[in-house]
């Protein structure tokens, strides 16, 4: 063995002792890293060592370089499981400095509600649901053609005067009702036809207590072979006792340019009629209009005004409570 040799290999041996002892000692993964680069790196000290390996006997080089790789692979060892240590270290420290006492009292968050006209909106759907119609919508601009026209009520039609409309500038209008559905739902599909159609309306009228510019409709269409008024007063009837119970139930005759005959219905509450809804079989001339045949088909529909279902079911007195936002109001529910 040549004193080369043996001068390398004690550095060897005392820069592994040096390592071992700072692996051992080292506190953070930043300072484990640095140990590293410095003994293992490319140009770390066990690399300058081997670097010496030109000036020794080329026999002795295999053994230098089996020494080397030996202390190589025990310091990366040390440095792995340090790594290991530290981390979990980390982890532990993390996990006591976010303890969470569960028995602090939480912070409160108050519950939101739905408004009286959504549940009410709500109940109505989920009642003719389960008489097996779906629900159609159609938009609250609306042209003059599926506000009035379709719907059986020309330009000089005297009907148009119960409802006062808001015209916008480009001619378009806003629905003063939502039998506007009925034609763009009987335009895309073929009979037999079974939907409801839940939406806001808008009129010029005088806002009072039961009357605003702004309000909610819903509107029923049946359209198939042989449907007749008794289908009519049927679902009517069987709807009005589902949402309000046994009460007594009144069909009045009345006009309405879209259905013929038509009727309003009127239900005893409190003692008094209280009108609840208009009805009556689809006009010919409506279903003419959407391309049915009136020879085959009849349909019958009607039109609920939301915030009077609202009213009666939750005793409310005004209607521009329900616009009011007044949270003494809506807290109520
Ligand atoms: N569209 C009517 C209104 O707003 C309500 C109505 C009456 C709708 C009779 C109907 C109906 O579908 O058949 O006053």
């Amino acid at each position: 063995m040549t004193t080369e040799l043996s001068d390398i290999e004690t550095k060897l041996a005392s820069l592994r002792q040096a390592a071992t002892d700072a692996i051992a000692s080292v506190d953070s993964l930043e300072g484990l890293e640095e140990l590293r680069v410095s003994y293992l790196g490319k140009k770390g000290q066990i690399s300058k060592i081997l670097g010496g390996m030109g000036k020794l006997d080329p026999a002795d080089r295999p053994r230098l370089g089996a020494a080397a790789n030996e202390v190589k692979v025990a310091l990366q060892s040390q440095l792995d499981s340090k790594r290991e240590a530290l981390q979990q270290a980390q982890i532990q420290a993390q996990l006591e400095a976010e303890t969470l006492d569960v028995t602090m009292p939480g912070v409160y968050h108050r519950l939101g509600r739905l408004h009286p006209l959504n549940s009410t909106f709500d109940q109505v759907i989920d009642i003719f649901v389960g008489l097996g119609y779906t629900v159609a919508v159609g938009p609250e601009m609306e042209t003059d053609y599926y506000n009035f026209e379709a719907l059986n009520t020309p330009p000089d039609h005297p009907a148009r005067d119960m409802q006062d409309t808001f015209y916008l500038p480009d001619g378009n209008l806003l629905r003063t009702h939502t039998s506007s559905v009925q034609i763009r739902y009987m335009e895309d599909n073929e009979p037999p036809v079974r939907i409801v159609a839940p939406g806001r309306c808008y009129r010029r009228d005088t806002v009072d207590a039961t009357h605003a510019a702004v309000f909610h409709q819903m509107e029923l269409l049946a359209v198939d072979e042989g449907l007749t008024f008794t289908d009519l007063k049927g679902t009517i009837a069987e709807f009005i006792h589902q949402i309000f119970g046994d009460v007594k139930i009144r069909f009045r005759a009345s006009y309405f340019p879209f259905t013929e005959p038509s009727a309003e219905v009127d239900v005893e509450w409190k003692g008094r009629w209280l009108e609840v809804l208009g009805c009556g079989m689809v006009d010919p001339n409506v279903l003419k209009a959407v391309g049915y045949d009136p020879e085959v088909y009849t349909g019958f529909a009607a039109g609920f005004g939301i915030e009077r279902f609202a009213m009666v079911l939750h005793q409310i007195d005004d209607i521009r409570r329900f616009y009011s936002s007044d949270l003494r109001f809506l807290q109520q529910f």
